[in-house]
């Protein structure tokens, strides 16, 4: 049915524009509580067996939104209300900035894919932080706050910037993400080198914990599937060495080669980074190799490519504690997270494994011995 409509209206439609009308549809559904009421109780997650905790919170699943579909923190419930456990908003900058000009959102759709170069297009962090101070939740989602460097600010100056967004947004973070994996800011990603990386998260930390004297917002480090293996490990070390609660793996990757990417190819020139499928096995690999090298010690967050249950399942097994998924979500519709919750549920079920928590890594572990 889904599929149906995607190929009659979106595919026929610029897929930012698309983007707009199923994001207000989403908006206007969470807003009317007899329908918001009715798709979360078809499409929540409400196995038992699937009850995650990480980062010190409670979830009723493991998989969720990832950041960038949701910049402002304006469809949290609605997000939520489509199954998401947990809803990472963002990448908001210190200052407000309009992105890319347009195009700036491809589909490659034999693909399974996007490319975007959307540049970080958000309200910036005090009207971000406004909205989340004046949010009245409907659902009980945990949200984590995805922050990044506003475009004109010069490289030298992005402590400070990274420092400015934290002060107004870590106390409305469940858990907090700083993003230098995105490759539609330049120079962004020179961030994950790990001279540039420890003072940047040392400091992110300190300004969470003077802004939020009360509670210890958990820390996470979003990174790019095109580091190379002793990147990710340097990246990995330093998340112990800093204290860091965990890593997500990975963002969008600006590799094109050797990825058999069936589509037109001027579509897979265009410049930004590539999600969906493509970058399933690279993403894969990331998290294999962070799992190897840290154990239970920080909590992983597996996203990139996880289109089905199985994707799911496979990150699991291969160290995450959490799962996100965005691009999927374009071509698979409101029933995507549903689908994913269920057969993780029937996976556990038909495993060795008691809980989730015991399957988180087992079969790294496996391969380790
Ligand atoms: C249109 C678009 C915008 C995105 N914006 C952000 C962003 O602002 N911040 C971020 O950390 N990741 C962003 N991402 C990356 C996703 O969060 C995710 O890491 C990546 O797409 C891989 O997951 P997927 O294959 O399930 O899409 C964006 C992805 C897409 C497709």
């Amino acid at each position: 049915m889904y599929k149906l409509f995607f190929n009659l209206v979106f595919k026929r439609m610029d897929p930012e524009a698309a983007h707009h009308m199923a994001f207000r549809w989403i908006r206007l559904a969470a807003r009317t509580p007899v329908v918001r009421t009715f798709a979360a109780a078809a499409l929540a997650p409400r196995h038992k067996e699937l009850r995650t905790e990480a980062l010190g919170l409670r979830m009723h699943g493991p998989f969720g939104l990832a950041a960038g579909f949701d910049k402002n923190a304006v469809a949290i419930d609605g997000m939520s209300m489509l199954g998401f456990d947990h809803v990472e908003i963002g990448t908001v900058t210190a200052q407000a900035q309009p992105g890319n000009p347009r195009k700036r959102l491809f589909r490659l759709v034999p693909d399974r894919a996007l490319i975007n170069r959307m540049g970080f297009n958000n309200d910036g962090s005090e009207a971000v932080a406004a909205r989340l101070a004046a949010r009245k939740a409907v659902f009980k989602t945990v949200v984590g706050v995805n922050i990044g460097k506003t475009k004109i600010v010069p490289e030298e100056e992005a402590v400070a910037d990274y420092v400015a967004s934290t002060e107004r947004l870590a106390r409305h973070a469940d858990y907090l993400v700083v993003n230098v994996s995105s490759p539609n800011t330049p120079g962004l990603r020179n961030l994950q080198a790990t001279e540039s990386l420890r003072p940047l998260l040392a400091a992110v930390r300190e300004a969470a914990d003077r802004s939020v004297p009360d509670r210890r917002v958990p820390l996470l480090v979003k990174i790019a599937p095109d580091l190379a293996d002793e990147d990710v490990d340097a990246v990995a070390d330093l998340a112990l060495e800093l204290g860091l609660d965990g890593i997500i793996a990975t963002n969008t990757t600006i590799a094109r080669d050797g990825l058999g990417l069936k589509s037109d190819p001027a579509l897979v020139k265009e410049a930004g980074g590539l999600s969906g499928a493509p970058v399933k096995q690279r993403s894969l690999e990331v998290l294999r190799r962070l799992y190897a090298r840290v154990g239970d010690r920080l909590v992983l967050v597996g996203v990139g490519g996880i289109e089905n249950a199985e994707d799911a399942w496979q990150r699991i097994l291969a160290g995450a504690t959490l799962i996100q998924g965005y691009s999927a979500f374009i071509y698979e519709g409101p029933f995507y997270a549903r689908a994913i919750h269920k057969g993780l549920a029937a996976r556990l079920a038909a495993s060795p494994y008691a809980t989730l928590a015991e399957a988180v890594g087992a079969e790294t572990r496996k391969a380790a011995q």
